[in-house]
């Protein structure tokens, strides 16, 4: 195995989109930024400086971090925040990981445009459980905001109300012609006449889950999250933030232009940027101006293709990759999560939207969690965050006892290699909305999913415990639940979260400690040396 070094400059670059120019933050002036390229089992050193006025952290989005949890990075989770000036060297190990992941800061709305791939390759002379791609190409899809996108989640702070959406999304950094500037071009992939290349599509967008689609060719998936699926055909995928998929796609005719989109999916009547991203699949032998074969992307509100394409993934569960589902379950929790409202003397309407997890507003620490656990710092959190909601859960209704919150920093505490279920299930209290839950430091698998109240007695007995798709970022579908489970066999701290990050800042996260009952030194690695104070 090999140890891979980086330099991440965190800078200001002036860039141009949708017709105007604005500094943003960027790792070494990218957007979207360098692709960390990696073995599975290689060592990842990643130097962090940062140049800017913000703090900064970098989380290593789906990398395990097994016992190197202060390499995580969310900040005030796992670490205190790079300071400006100040630099950290982010030390960890790719164990048993392979396939397509992304960072992105963790820190404020700095996500919005500090992010890029993680590309895990097999280790050497072991091939894909697919055949072999002619070539690889890497599709992030971000968002795209005209104004200054910390000015626009400070001003919903402020006022207590949603914060603007995005003006456009991108594809790999561009939106392709837009309503009002159509001359700044998109994203072109060449393909060869015959030809299967693998797509790494990143979904690096803030707050939008999006549909990806390619005029005239079908997709075939063959990896969520770096796990391994069994290969399915499909014409759209559906990717939240956070998540990352593998898709072949077979360059099958002769000639051509086609277009690939890239539009929202959001099954609630809210505001949502509606403007679909464009880039050009482009067959090598065309002419440049030849015309381009269009395609509609599914509608905004399209539940029926969300759902057909997630219910259709499935673990590859093969001899070499089997699928180690837990069975047996030490811990069965149940989390309602949701949007509400708090009461608020300054704000516009004397209340402010926020988001809870079982009516808990979490509230972020001035210390890093990590940090007051490891040494027994006191005052930080406690760990009393409840594992069934506070009031019995009627989704049909609309009991106002769930419609308020209690603010905290609140820890779940589970057993070091306990088994965990978790269902997760979407109150849709003011408006319904899917949410993409992920957790940081294990993967899960997504048991079962359903809309309406889950039902204690009947779902379980639905179940997949055989090959259910193994993920880090699981959609909660709107007015509905999802199951998962996992085995908590990484001591630490770890942040599980809405990945829409306006759910997140508005308080829809949580974590759990997870320790091995001997003390939490026995199991943790201790704090690197330069791991920045607050
Ligand atoms: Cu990709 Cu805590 O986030």
């Amino acid at each position: 195995c090999m140890v891979r070094h980086y330099k991440f400059n965190v800078v200001m670059k002036n860039t141009s989109r949708l017709c105007s120019t604005k500094p943003i933050v960027t790792v070494n002036g990218k957007f979207p930024g360098p692709t960390i390229v990696a073995r599975e089992d290689d060592t990842v050193l990643v130097k962090v400086v940062n140049h800017v006025k913000y703090n900064v952290s970098i989380h290593w989005h789906g990398v395990r971090q097994l016992r190197t949890g202060w390499a995580d990075g969310p900040a005030y989770i796992t670490q205190c925040p790079i300071q400006p000036g100040q630099v950290y060297m982010y030390n960890f190990t790719l164990t048993g990981q392979r396939g397509t992941l992304l960072w992105h800061a963790h820190i404020l709305w700095l996500r919005a445009t500090v992010h890029g791939a993680i590309v895990i390759l097999p280790k050497r002379g072991v091939p894909y459980p697919f055949p072999k791609p002619h070539k690889e190409a890497i599709v992030v899809l971000g968002e795209w905001w005209k104004s200054d996108v910390e000015a626009v989640i400070n001003e919903a702070t402020k006022s207590g109300l949603a914060p603007n959406v995005s003006d456009a999304h991108t594809i790999n950094g561009y939106p392709g012609p837009v309503s009002g500037c159509s001359t700044q071009g998109g994203f072109t992939l060449p393909v060869r006449p015959g030809k299967t290349y693998m797509l790494r599509i990143i979904n690096a967008a803030l707050n939008e889950e999006l549909f990806f689609k390619i005029a005239g060719h079908k997709l075939t998936v063959v990896e969520v999250d770096a796990t391994y699926t069994k290969p399915f055909p499909t014409d759209t995928v559906l990717i939240a933030p956070g998540q990352t998929t593998n898709v072949l796609l077979t360059a099958n005719h002769g000639s051509g232009k086609y277009l690939v989109a890239v539009s929202p999916f959001m099954d609630a009547p809210i505001a949502v940027d509606n403007v679909t991203a464009t880039a050009t699949l482009h067959y090598s032998g065309t002419l440049a101006d030849a015309s381009t074969t269009l395609t509609n992307p599914p509608p905004q509100n399209a539940t029926p293709v969300a759902t057909n394409f997630t219910d259709s993934l499935r673990s590859l569960n093969s001899n070499l990759y089997p699928a180690k589902v837990p069975l047996k379950i030490d811990r069965s929790l149940f989390f309602t999560i949701g949007l509400g409202v708090n009461p608020c003397s300054t704000c516009v309407n004397g209340s402010r939207v926020v988001a809870d997890i079982n009516n808990v507003t979490f509230v972020m620490p001035t210390v890093s969690l990590l940090q007051a656990h490891f040494f027994n710092i006191s005052g930080v959190f406690t760990d009393d965050f409840p594992g069934n909601p506070p009031n019995q859960f009627n989704y049909t209704g609309t009991p106002l006892t769930n419609f308020q919150t209690e603010t905290g920093t609140k820890l779940y505490r589970l057993p070091y290699n306990s088994t965990v279920q978790l269902v997760l299930q979407d109150t849709g209290m003011i408006a319904p909305e899917n949410h993409p839950i992920h957790l940081h430091g294990f993967n899960f698998f997504a048991v079962g999913r359903g809309f309406g109240n889950f039902n204690p007695k009947k779902d379980p007995k639905k179940f997949n415990l055989v090959d259910p798709v193994e993920r880090n970022t699981i959609g909660v579908p709107s007015g509905g639940w999802s199951a998962i489970r996992f085995r908590a066999d990484n001591p630490g701290v770890w942040f599980m979260h809405c990945h829409l990050e306006v759910h997140t800042t508005w308080g829809l996260k949580m974590a759990f400690v997870v320790d091995n009952g001997k003390g939490p030194s026995e199991s943790l690695l201790p704090p690197p040396s330069d791991l920045p104070k607050c």
